[in-house]
């Protein structure tokens, strides 16, 4: 598999055994890194981090993924450079993409991380955007493998606003992976229906399912429940309107119980708002794999850099 030069915008420009070839990679670094062995792939390599908005995970694993292979990482946040306001991000980019040979970008606009990707030169990762989150799912479709020992046919259920970046992240790459993929939220926050059309394409060559509901009877038969914040980054104002449409769609033992299993696992991307999306009590349960998620940032993230950047 070589997928040298590409960039990491969305699952959508990745095929499933693409998607498998960097899950399986990051399970390799990652056990190479237990036993103390890193590598040096990303020798001689500097990679922009570019952040319009604040991150711990995706900054730390890009930051530690890149050292471990021998990197070198610059951060940048909103107010170092100009990116967008003073400067064109076709012009930020021609200039990144002659001396670095990767870049991060975490921002609003999807479309600024085509730009950089297109103008750079260079393979460009996307951190987050409004619409995509692409490098949590390769965290979250590790996380469920190591703990399931497989992905496909899995009960995969996401609750609470599903319109936002991780829920149509979501929807693709469990409908690239063959992953039964089922929101249950109020339809105002359903995903575009262009999106859904798109995945339940996909959906035709892996036989998994694409289920929406407005009930949280949807959980029935979960294997995983996955939720996000109510409010994503930017959004902060929606903040009443949200909590009256998505309180019912919380997290909680008694929604835990309505799978009727009791090995289904709990992820959410973090940060997380404990007594919104998600209980206490869920959160800190041993079904909640939420810090293997985390940390599996990390080594997928490094895949990522490894897979279209490495020596
Ligand atoms: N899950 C995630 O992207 O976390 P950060 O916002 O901390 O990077
Ligand atoms: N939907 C959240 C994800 C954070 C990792 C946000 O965009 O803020």
């Amino acid at each position: 598999m070589n997928l040298k030069g590409r960039s990491f915008l969305t699952l959508k420009d990745f095929t499933s055994e693409e998607i498998e070839y960097l899950l399986d990679l990051a399970a390799e670094l990652k056990a190479k890194k237990k036993q103390g062995i890193l590598g040096n792939s990303l020798k001689g390599k500097n990679i922009a981090l570019i952040f319009e908005k604040p991150s711990t995970r995706t900054r730390s694993a890009f930051t530690i993924g890149c050292i471990d292979e021998g990197g070198h990482a610059e951060y940048m946040g909103r107010e170092d450079i100009q990116l967008g306001y003073k400067e064109s991000v076709e012009d930020t980019a021609r200039v990144l993409g002659r001396m670095f040979d990767g870049i991060e970008f975490r921002g609003f606009s999807h479309e600024n991380v085509e730009k950089l990707a297109k103008y750079s030169g260079v393979p460009v990762w996307n951190g987050l955007t409004d619409e995509y989150h692409p490098t949590q799912i390769l965290a979250d479709m590790l996380t469920m493998k190591e703990h399931f020992g497989y992905l496909k046919g899995l009960n995969f259920v996401y609750l609470g606003d599903g319109r936002n970046n991780m829920a149509n992240s979501l929807m693709i790459g469990c409908a690239k992976m063959g992953i039964n993929f089922t929101i249950a939220a109020p339809k105002a926050l359903w995903p575009q229906e262009e999106l859904i059309e798109l995945c339940k394409g996909y959906t035709e060559q892996t036989g998994s399912t694409i289920t929406l509901t407005e009930s949280t009877d949807g959980v029935k038969g979960a294997d995983v429940i996955y939720t996000d914040v109510w409010c994503s980054m930017g959004e902060e104002d929606k903040a009443a309107e949200r909590i009256a449409l998505l309180s019912p769609y919380q997290v909680n033992s008694e929604l835990m119980k309505k799978t009727g299993k009791d090995t289904t696992i709990f992820l959410h991307c973090l940060p997380a708002v404990k007594g919104k999306e998600v209980t206490e009590e869920v959160f800190e349960s041993k079904n909640s794999l939420v810090f293997d998620e985390a940390e599996n940032r990390m080594h997928t993230i490094k895949a990522v850099m490894v897979a279209t950047l490495g020596n």
